[in-house]
């Protein structure tokens, strides 16, 4: 699949947060190509907040001693507008976490200003083709009122990261049934990243003796896959917090990784990829609210897969994802008059 921007001209990048942990890790998988490719050179943006500027000078100091070969130049600022100026590609990372305990909705009001005052420097400063990832949470809920503070940037552009529930499932599935990851695809997550996610297996193909079949051809545990799979995943971040003590960041980084090369660079053939977009009303979806579908991506564009079906179990799990972000749409608005 050839890559969306074929251009030798630097990209410009911006990652916010990046004094913070995700962002530690997920600096050097772009300035070491993983995410643009081996030929595309970079000019990092990283933005932090005021008091953050040490550490950020830390980790720019850091970024110099790695010797990038990719990497023409970082620009390492508090400064909106600088960080915002003309980039190409957004990481939109700075946010509060959460810690043992919450809900990621619980951050919506300590976070959903930064992402509209982040919409307006979108709107202001960046490329009119911006894409933009939003890691931050709630992260579907971020990603609306970004777009919506946004109104130059078209609303495709905007997304929100499920990438790591896709990963988290994928794992728990080539495990069960004890396949490779890589010969695991089209998992599915549905709605919001919160615990009302639903990871839907009904549609996961299996490679084995080099052809593709379907979950349900080969050895594995219905049963297992609705009452262990979706709980599994949808509280796999509070596991990881109450372990660590530290929301996931290695594996935020490497999801978030994943959701921009796959943007960048399309999917394969027959591979579907998870992104929360805006939707159109597909799968009955109210029109507007950030959503995790399945998607594939040709020439820089995501396509929601069509034409799925859904039965009574998937409606009441798509019901109550919906449900949840249309509350966390309401609450939202309020908290951004
Ligand atoms: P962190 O606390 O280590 O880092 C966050 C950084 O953001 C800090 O350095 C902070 O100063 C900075 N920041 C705060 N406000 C900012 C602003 N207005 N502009 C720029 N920077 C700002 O947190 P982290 O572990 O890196 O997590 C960041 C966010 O990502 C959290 O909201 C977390 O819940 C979320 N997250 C999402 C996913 C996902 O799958 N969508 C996965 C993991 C974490
Ligand atoms: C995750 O899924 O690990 C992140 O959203 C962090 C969290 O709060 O769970």
């Amino acid at each position: 699949m050839a890559p969306a921007t074929a251009s030798n001209e630097p990209i410009r990048v911006l990652i916010t947060g990046a004094a913070g942990q995700i962002a530690y890790s997920l600096i050097p998988l772009i300035a070491k190509g993983e995410v643009f490719g081996q030929k595309q050179e970079i000019i990092l943006h990283l933005l932090d907040i005021q008091p953050m500027l040490g550490v950020l000078n830390g980790v720019a100091m850091e970024i110099s001693d790695c010797a990038f070969p990719l990497l023409r130049d970082v620009v390492a600022t508090a400064d909106v507008a600088a960080a915002f100026k003309g980039i190409s590609y957004a990481f939109l990372v700075g946010a509060m976490p959460r810690r043992e305990g919450m809900e990621r909705k619980d951050l919506l009001k300590a976070n959903v200003r930064i992402f509209k005052d982040q919409g307006g420097a979108l709107d202001q400063f960046a490329k009119k083709d911006v894409k933009v990832l939003v890691v931050g949470n709630p992260a579907n809920t971020n990603a609306l009122i970004c777009s919506k503070y946004a109104p130059s940037i078209p609303k495709e552009n905007i997304t929100a990261m499920t990438r790591l529930d896709q990963n988290r499932a994928t794992a728990q599935v080539a495990q069960h049934v004890q396949a490779r990851i890589q010969d695991v695809r089209k998992v599915i997550i549905w709605g919001n990243h919160s615990n009302t996610q639903f990871p839907d297996a009904r549609f996961v193909e299996v490679q084995k003796d080099g052809s593709w079949t379907s979950i349900s051809k080969v050895q594995h545990d219905e049963k297992w896959l609705k009452e262990s799979l979706i709980p599994l995943v949808q509280k796999r971040g509070a596991e990881v917090i109450a372990a660590r003590k530290l929301s996931s960041a290695m594996s935020a980084a490497q999801a978030a990784a994943d959701h921009m090369r796959n943007w960048f660079n399309g999917t394969e053939k027959d591979q579907w990829v998870n992104m929360a977009v805006v939707s159109k009303g597909e799968y009955g979806i109210p029109e507007g609210l950030v959503f995790s579908f399945p998607v594939t991506v040709e020439n820089g564009q995501w396509k929601i897969v069509p034409n799925l079906a859904i039965d009574d179990f998937s409606k009441e799990k798509l019901k109550i994802t919906t449900t949840e972000l249309e509350e966390e749409r309401t609450e939202a608005h309020a908290a951004c008059e």
